[in-house]
């Protein structure tokens, strides 16, 4: 079968199918991202099998600037089908990496170039959207950092991807999802890293400031976190920069960062040589530990963290709420049964879960509409209602949101491209709907979103 019959009549095809040829020219220097098998020490005997985008490390940290055009290649040379999507990011509908909804998947030895100019700066991740199960359980998600012209002042920056892997004693990978936790919370990895690191120590100098972008790209982990052992504030959240003041995690009142969402934290490293800033994680059944080490080296450059610069926040429009009209959204498990279409993007042969008590037919599926129609440049206020027991970040693509009000806690009005709903949570969230085009909708606990949990929202 090819690609493209799975299209002839969506309404997506019209946009699709003029994908065909991007104005490239000679000189525009595009970075090539090469997905290919990778092996990596994650336990003690090398994980073979892993995708990544070179052979023996990580996807590297993507770097790119405030309103710059940034110009990136990929190119599959993995027998499954892929696409790439860049998560945050308010870039346009074509450029998104979405399979069908935005391109074709990009098959074996295949290329797309991915060419959008970034409106935010801020801590932003990349991730297939084809194939996402299988791809990004072995290994494929990286950070985006997109840097803002001025300089705040911080003497060093450190990324911190965090992520689980599902393997057996010897390193090699486990299932990476049963259909039991695809029905519940989704199911967990065993063995928790950072940069693919299980006990990460960096160095940074004493007493200085530095700029910690934690991001959690796990398909379903949501993190428990706290720092400790020096003075730390949280500046951003989901990329943008925090304007109000929000309360310091602690090991009794951890940070919740869900799939998908980032943190970013200005840390003043402690003065002594050899001390350490830590990034701590709560595991069910385990006592709290270190993520993540920084370890301070040097005599101390006494800083202090009142010599930052405020970060300047993105060019986002504020909704107007008296204008805005209510859309709802009932997020939970599904009447119906059936296995999604599996185009060439994979299925994990269920539906357990909807929007709308109806489940996304799968990535290739043909005639599904969007769940709501939205006019480009109005405010609009969405009610995401979580009727499951289970906990659920909901991800909307291409437009950034901030949360109103929830049912069950205060949340402050910090914008965002991932809401994570609690039991029996229910949220408002106002955007104004400024970016044209099919935005994907879903779940980010990837057994969710592959069993049902997604759809897409129309911007015209
Ligand atoms: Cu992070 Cu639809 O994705
Ligand atoms: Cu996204
Ligand atoms: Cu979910």
């Amino acid at each position: 079968m090819k690609r493209r019959e799975f299209l002839l009549g969506s309404s997506a095809a019209a946009s699709v199918l003029g994908l065909g040829a991007l104005p490239l020219t000679a000189s525009d220097a595009a970075q090539e991202l090469v997905l290919q098998p990778a092996s990596y020490r994650l336990r003690d005997q090398p994980t073979m099998g892993m995708v990544s985008l070179s052979p023996d490390a990580p996807p590297p940290v993507l770097y790119g600037r405030q309103g710059e055009v940034l110009r990136l290649t990929v190119r599959n040379t993995l027998p499954d089908y892929t696409a790439m999507h860049w998560h945050g990011l308010r870039i346009r509908n074509e450029m998104d990496g979405v399979p069908y909804l935005t391109q074709m998947p990009i098959g074996e030895n295949e290329s797309f170039t991915y060419e959008f100019t970034p409106p935010d700066a801020g801590t932003y991740w990349y991730h297939p959207h084809c194939m996402t199960m299988d791809q990004m359980a072995r290994g494929l998600t990286g950070v985006m950092v997109v840097a803002e012209p001025e300089d705040l002042g911080f003497d060093s920056e450190q990324v911190i991807n965090l992520r689980d892997f599902r393997l057996d004693e010897d390193g090699a990978f486990l299932p990476a999802y049963t259909a039991r936790g695809a029905a519940r919370a989704g199911t967990f990895g065993n063995v928790q890293t950072a940069n693919w690191q299980s006990e990460a120590v960096y160095d940074h100098a004493a007493g200085s400031l530095v700029r910690v972008r934690v991001v959690n790209t796990d398909t379903t982990r949501i993190y428990r976190l706290h720092p400790e052992g020096a003075e730390t504030r949280i500046i951003a959240w989901d990329g943008h920069p925090v304007e109000t003041d929000v309360t310091r995690p602690t090991a009794a009142q951890p940070l919740l960062l869900a799939p998908g969402q980032r943190v970013d934290l200005a840390v003043r490293m402690p003065d002594d040589e050899g001390q350490s800033a830590q990034l701590m994680a709560k595991f069910p059944g385990q006592k709290h530990r270190a993520m993540v080490r920084l370890r301070a080296t040097g005599q101390s450059i006494a800083r202090d963290l009142r010599e930052l610069r405020p970060l300047r926040p993105n060019p986002v429009a504020r909704p107007d709420l008296g204008q805005a009209e209510l859309h709802e959204f009932v997020f939970g498990w599904t009447p119906e049964g059936g296995a999604p279409n599996d185009g060439f993007c994979g299925s994990l042969g269920y539906s357990f879960w909807s929007i709308n008590r109806t489940p996304w037919p799968g990535d290739a599926a043909q005639g599904t509409g969007p769940l709501a129609v939205l006019q480009r440049g109005k405010s609009y206020v969405l009610r995401l209602r979580n009727e499951s027991p289970n906990l659920h970040p909901i991800h909307l693509h291409g437009l950034a949101f901030v949360p109103l009000t929830s049912n069950l806690r205060k949340l402050p009005p910090l914008l965002s491209d991932t809401m994570l709903l609690l039991k029996d949570e229910t949220v408002d969230i106002a955007l104004v709907a400024d970016n044209p085009g099919d935005w994907a909708f879903h779940c980010h606990v990837i057994e969710h979103q592959k069993t049902g949990l997604a759809g897409f929202i129309r911007v015209i």
